[in-house]
């Protein structure tokens, strides 16, 4: 049952674009399943024990008067309808081909056009409008993700007395990207309508306070990390966010015990992403078989890929280049018996995913940008048995917080492939000491314990 509301705090109220549910009409009328990504996979665990509200979009499957709400849910779903335009404009256009590859420092990728941008700001209204009638309680409203970065001035000017924080899942870029945006200031004021803003890391909080100062004039504390603007004074500060560590890891406790199998496992598990570096990660892997002969026969790359944003171009064409590019390798190196690459093109439930982290022997990890990247906290959390080793990118958020991870520059095929090398040949006793340092920091630092850090941040600033 989740906590009552006064106890741990109150309930909560999220508002993000996706739901926890992603819901299809089929054959016995609406069905649900878990949405993808990490912020669900984050934010579910942290309503379910405090209850409250998640305002979203429940995807197109779903109609006005549709019921949304399953029988056991332990928190209310509100559903915000987008018509066919609005998820073209402001979700696949605005959010996915401007803003993300943009945040994730990828400008070459982003287009920019003023009409979704007209959009984005129309669901933004809408999504404020319906924090404001939908919720009268809870110790503040929390608003998620850059989909949503206009919703805290709006909900700001016309209930200034309600607290409101923003997260940023996804890095926020530097000076010279973010002003690429026509309308990054626009954006900036939209966010610091809240009291508490924060990112995943120091690096974000840096660049955002750079911009606050240099396109808005606003004045900055940098110790103090704040920002005064327009007379208010603002919170900005870095919440690494954690996972629901004793889940993974009771998954993994109680999944079955692993089949005996020849080869060794190198997993990989993202949502097939462009910024997820999936590419260069099996061009690494064939670096180590070129390189590396002797792991020929004796190592396999398990990659899972999951579907995402399929009806954006950028997703389509990458899925081919993966599936050539497995093909490639595969048809390279394959025997009768073994092929490098296994390649999953599906979504995996959390408990059997578990399963896989706790048997594969390495992750390998390397976004070419990540805010934080929870996959690799999950794999620390699952090892449960004999020590597997985390070979992670240094351009994930994660890298600031997993220093015992080998870290690696997922551009360089060839330091990839030297660091699968290393891991593949690491002894026990050295994968022990890395692996339970891993363990006890994401043990500690978990999603309960980043929830309550932004709350009482929140209620401070508040005060303050
Ligand atoms: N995930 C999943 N099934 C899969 C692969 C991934 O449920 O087959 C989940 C994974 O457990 C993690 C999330 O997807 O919680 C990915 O989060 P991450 O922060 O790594 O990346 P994002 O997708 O948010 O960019
Ligand atoms: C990342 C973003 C989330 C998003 C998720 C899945 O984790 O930070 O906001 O929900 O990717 O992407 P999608 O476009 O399917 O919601």
């Amino acid at each position: 049952m989740p906590e009552a509301a006064g106890q741990g705090g109150g309930s909560l109220v999220i508002a993000s674009n996706r739901l926890p549910f992603d819901y299809d009409r089929g054959p016995h009328g609406l069905e649900r399943r878990p949405s993808p990504g990490g912020l669900v996979s984050a934010l579910d665990p942290v309503l379910r024990k405090r209850g409250g509200c998640w305002i979203g979009w429940p995807g197109s499957g779903v109609r006005p008067g549709d019921d949304v709400q399953g029988p056991d849910d332990p928190y209310r779903i509100v559903p915000i309808h987008l018509d066919d335009v609005e998820v073209e404009r402001y979700y696949r256009d605005c959010s996915n081909r401007s803003l993300w590859p943009l945040f994730h420092s990828l400008p070459g990728r982003a287009a920019f056009d003023p009409e979704s941008w007209d959009v984005y700001h129309r669901v933004n209204a809408r999504f404020a409008e319906s924090l404001l009638t939908e919720v009268n309680d809870g110790p503040l409203l929390w608003v998620h993700d850059y989909h949503l970065m206009l919703v805290p001035e709006m909900v700001r000017a016309a209930r200034p007395q309600r607290t409101i924080a923003f997260f940023l899942h996804v890095p926020f870029p530097s000076y010279d990207l973010f002003t690429l945006l026509p309308r990054h200031e626009e954006l900036l004021r939209g966010i610091l309508g809240s009291h508490l803003v924060g990112f995943q890391i120091p690096g974000d909080v840096k660049n955002f306070l750079e911009c606050a100062e240099r396109c808005l004039g606003a004045e900055v504390d940098r110790s103090a990390e704040s920002v005064r603007f327009e007379g208010r004074t603002i919170r900005v500060g870095a919440f690494p966010i954690g996972i629901d560590y004793s889940r993974f890891e009771a998954f993994a406790l109680s999944a079955p015990a692993a089949a005996q199998r020849r080869e060794r496992v190198i997993l990989g598990a993202d949502r097939l992403d462009y910024t997820k570096g999936i590419a260069q990660r099996i061009q690494a892997m064939e670096r180590l078989l070129l390189q590396h002969p002797e792991h020929i026969e004796q190592v396999t790359l398990v990659q899972i890929a999951v579907p995402s944003r399929c009806q954006v171009a950028e997703y389509q064409e990458l899925k081919c280049e993966i599936d050539e590019l497995v093909g490639r390798v595969n048809g390279r190196f394959a025997t009768a018996s073994w092929s490098p690459i296994q390649y999953l093109y599906r979504s995996i439930g959390h408990d059997r995913l578990a399963e896989m982290y706790r048997d594969a022997d390495v992750a390998l990890v390397t976004p070419l940008r990540d805010g934080m990247n929870l996959v690799a906290k999950e794999f620390a959390a699952c090892q449960v048995d004999d020590p597997g080793v985390l070979v992670l990118s240094r351009f994930a958020g994660a890298a600031d917080v997993m220093a015992e991870a080998l870290l690696v520059n997922p551009y360089d095929l060839e330091g990839t492939a030297e660091a699968l090398h290393q891991a593949l040949c690491m002894d026990e006793p050295e994968r022990r000491r890395r692996m339970t340092a891993l363990r006890t920091r994401e043990a500690e630092n978990d999603v309960h314990s980043w929830v309550d850090t932004l709350l009482r941040t929140a209620t401070e600033s508040r005060r303050g």
